[in-house]
């Protein structure tokens, strides 16, 4: 991502996406919203608060075997959902796709199923820079088989250690798990250099995505990446909905995750066989009118020019790190060029709850706190940042309210 600052790209225009979201027209506390928490969860654009609508008010019915007409229409869509995750992520195949809750079912499927195969003294790889969702799982691996985390180093610029990373690896990894991109700090990690030092190995590896998918064009083949995670909300789709990806030699040996109806071929008193890839790992009635939400959602994205987008947030990011820093108080955390649209900082004296509350009060809505990464806050010595993060509707304006804001709150706190 290259910066041109304050210009948004000529071929995109913030002002006209930022009329596709109505809760952006909204004030808060009688101030016009200022909303720079989207790395939280994004907000959603008309044409995906429409179309779930539309879905449950035209076509609505269990997915799946049936027989009647809006069973097979409403199966339409949610394969055509699948499909459309498949061209974001451009995978080989639609079948690699597996509808999950969120990022943190798809990791958490994973761990469970290449940990039962796991054995005491294994290892796997993760960062310092991971969210919990991609530390928790792994966590249970090691409480409940012995598996060994090996944890890669951050830098002080944020970015990740690749010397600790080639280090880490032994005769006994069995897996590596990294973030693509940090929620805390935007850092982006070289997911192709990541994968290829892991499959040097003969190790599979997984990228965490939440992030990086919304802020950039992901390519999975591109990458050779073995695990893709993204999670639909932070893409401005619905909650409760993301997707894996797998390729399918790694969907084909992977134990199922969770047993009910969809995942089997059929199932007898003293036997049961599993269906194939993505089905196995789909038990029960998926996030039906979720998933269909999240192809809105993608083929909105996709209508845009990303990079164009990304080079827009970019440059957000940019103009509020140089501003923040003509405090001397403030300290950035992550500062360096390879990072997307997240500004994550912390102030001498004054603690990041306390600003994120007064700047509330101006309609500005950051967020504060570890952010689910305690290993990362302990890596940077601080409790709690304050984080504020980018997505195609926001504006200069919204980089300005922040400062001004934030100048009110400092006042009011020193
Ligand atoms: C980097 C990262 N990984 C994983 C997650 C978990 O996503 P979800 O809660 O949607 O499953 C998040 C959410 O904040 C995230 O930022």
């Amino acid at each position: 991502m290259s910066a041109s600052f304050l210009q948004a790209p000529a071929s995109f225009d913030p002002y006209a996406v930022r009329a596709e979201f109505p809760i952006l027209s909204r004030e808060v506390n009688g101030f016009a919203l200022t909303y720079l928490d989207s790395a939280a969860s994004a907000q959603k654009p008309a044409c995906v608060i429409n179309g779930l609508a539309d879905q449950m008010r035209t076509s609505y019915a269990n997915v799946h075997r049936g027989l009647h007409t809006m069973a097979n229409e409403c199966t339409e869509a949610f394969e055509g959902a699948r499909q459309t995750v498949a061209g974001f992520l451009n995978t080989k195949s639609y079948e690699e796709i597996i509808f999950t809750s969120g990022a943190t079912e798809a990791i958490n499927l994973v761990a469970s199923s290449i940990g039962a195969d796991l054995r005491e003294g294994d290892e796997i790889i993760l960062s310092e820079m991971e969210h919990h969702s991609n530390i928790v799982p792994w966590h249970f691996l090691r409480e409940r088989k012995g598996v060994v985390l090996k944890w890669v180093g951050v830098q002080d610029d944020g970015l990740l250690d690749m010397q600790s990373y080639t280090q880490a690896f032994s005769a006994k990894t069995r897996f590596v798990t990294l973030s693509h991109m940090s929620n805390v700090t935007g850092v982006m990690t070289d997911a192709k250099e990541l994968v290829k030092i892991a499959h040097a190995h003969n190790v599979p590896i997984l990228l965490d995505g939440s992030q990086a998918a919304v802020h950039g064009i992901v390519d999975v083949q591109e990458l050779d990446v073995d695990f893709y995670a993204i999670t639909g909300h932070k893409l401005y789709g619905p909650t409760g909905i993301g997707a894996l990806y797998g390729k399918a030699k790694r969907l084909n040996a992977l134990r199922p995750y969770q047993g009910g109806g969809e995942m089997i071929e059929s199932v007898s008193k003293d036997k049961v066989l599993y269906g194939l890839p993505p089905y196995r790992f789909e038990a029960g009635t998926p996030p039906i009118v979720q998933a269909i939400g999240l192809g809105i959602a993608l083929e909105w994205v996709m209508a845009l020019d990303r990079q164009a987008v990304a080079e827009h947030e970019y440059n957000l990011m940019r103009q509020l790190t140089q501003a923040l820093k003509k405090y001397n108080d403030v300290r950035i955390i992550g500062d360096t060029p390879a990072k997307g649209g997240v500004v994550s900082f912390d102030v001498q004296g004054m603690h990041a709850h306390d600003l994120a509350q007064l700047m509330d009060r101006y309609g500005v809505a950051v967020r504060a706190g570890n952010h689910c990464a305690e290993p990362l806050m302990q890596r940077f010595s601080a409790t709690s940042t304050c984080r504020a993060s980018f997505a195609a509707y926001n504006t200069v304006e919204d980089v300005n309210r922040f400062l001004e804001a934030f100048e009110k709150a400092r006042k009011f706190l020193s």
